[in-house]
């Protein structure tokens, strides 16, 4: 199977999981805990059924969807993935460039590998920041302002990583950023010899050992430990005024990513949220939380058409992504889709997952008699608790 011959997003997941050693796949993989969450976010989309219009005219449907006054040609965008740079070489400049190219809107992580500079300055297209803030608002502060200069035209605050979530694979991988081999990581890795060449040694001859350049490297390049500690340092004690002072220095649009419940929903709109990503992080976080889809109505019933909400976890189909906005998001976000194309086939790869959710999105729409994305309504679901 190679590229054009993946037909799905998981034709894409069965060539990264051949390409990857295990302590990169599973990273790329896995959830949290007993992957109960993890598993959630694909029993509950699929779990939703359709209800289509027939014989109605939709030869000239477009997918293309407005959002903060852009416009872009698919409902969907790039999540942010921090330490995306294990699948691909610098696949935080392959994601953006590859979602540039298709007009969609791409978050860089503040986990990312390539620095935020340098993926603003090649990658073009509609660029959005990720903070991992703490409580620190000096380290906090320097984040957002160089994401300010860079031209990033919006803050995604990722809420939902108090502490680090209980990972146990990491631990038995021995997974670490910096990224150190160990004995048994170095011999995975002369099995999986693709990804040991294109993506590992020559990320460590380029740029040195894959790390977070955004905060354990100064503006001259060099790696600067200290920056580590303060980036993870009492992020435990993050509340709604520091919300709230990021509002005060942050001029452009602001989100609160991973939100879970309409009372959050409504304090991100109190705090001069401009939208919400509902998530649970892929699975990634607190195993045992529900999926984001079944909170998806509450949340647009609370905050809908105050705020911008937008939705993640589990999205792998188009009909995922339409069944999403028939419930009232205004955009879809896909985290793994995007980084099993990147791992597949770097830019290129990306850029066959966004071909494939396009084609499969158009396809549904027709199917459903919709015409355009902001015609699609809960009319057209039969949602479980309906009886179906
Ligand atoms: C993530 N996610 C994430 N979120 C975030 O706010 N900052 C980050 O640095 C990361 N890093 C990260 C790494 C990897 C490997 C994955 C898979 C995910 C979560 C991401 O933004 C998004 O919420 C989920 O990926 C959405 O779920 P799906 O599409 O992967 O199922």
């Amino acid at each position: 199977m190679n590229l054009q011959t993946a037909y799905n997003i998981d034709d894409l997941r069965r060539i990264a999981e051949r390409r990857l050693p295990r302590v990169a796949h599973d990273y790329l993989e896995r959830g949290a805990e007993d992957d109960v969450t993890l598993s959630l976010n694909r029993s509950a989309l699929e779990a939703i059924r359709f209800a289509p219009r027939t014989l109605v005219d939709v030869s000239k449907r477009s997918q293309a969807t407005t959002l903060f006054g852009g416009r872009y040609d698919a409902p969907f965008g790039l999540a942010p993935t921090g330490a995306a740079g294990l699948y691909c070489f610098e696949a935080d400049v392959a994601l953006a460039r590859a979602a540039a190219a298709a007009n969609l809107p791409f978050v860089l992580s503040t986990a990312s590998f390539v620095a935020m500079e340098r993926v603003a300055r090649e990658a073009g297209g509609t660029k959005w920041f990720q903070l991992y803030a703490n409580k620190d608002h000096e380290a906090t502060g320097k984040l957002v302002r160089r994401a300010l200069d860079a031209g990033y035209e919006a803050l995604v605050v990722t809420v939902d990583v108090p502490v680090g979530a209980n990972r146990e694979y990491n631990l038995r991988n021995g997974f670490q950023i910096p990224f150190r081999m160990n004995l048994r990581n170095m011999i995975d890795g002369m099995l999986h010899p693709h990804w040991l060449a294109n993506v590992f040694l020559r990320t460590l001859m380029t740029s040195g050992v894959p790390r977070f350049q955004n905060v354990d490297t100064d503006v001259g390049g060099r790696i600067v430990a200290k920056n580590l500690a303060e980036f993870r340092a009492r992020r435990d004690a993050l509340d709604w005024t520091d919300f709230a002072w990021m509002r005060e220095i942050w001029p452009k649009k602001l989100m609160v990513k991973g939100i879970m419940t309409a009372e959050d929903a409504l304090a991100a709109h109190r705090h001069g949220a401009d939208g919400v990503f509902v998530s649970n992080h892929g699975g990634r976080q607190l195993d045992g939380l529900g999926s984001p889809i079944e909170v998806l109505p509450e949340v647009v019933a609370a905050v809908g058409g105050k705020l911008a909400v937008m939705i993640d976890s589990g999205f792998r189909r188009g009909t995922d992504i339409v069944k999403a906005h028939a419930l009232g998001a205004d955009i879809v976000f896909v985290g793994r889709a995007t980084l099993y194309g990147a791992a597949a086939g770097g830019e290129a790869g990306a850029a066959r997952a966004i071909e494939i959710l396009k084609g499969e999105i158009d396809r549904v729409m027709a199917l459903l008699g919709c015409n355009t994305v902001d015609e699609l309504a809960p009319e057209h679901l039969r949602l479980p608790r309906d009886g179906t």
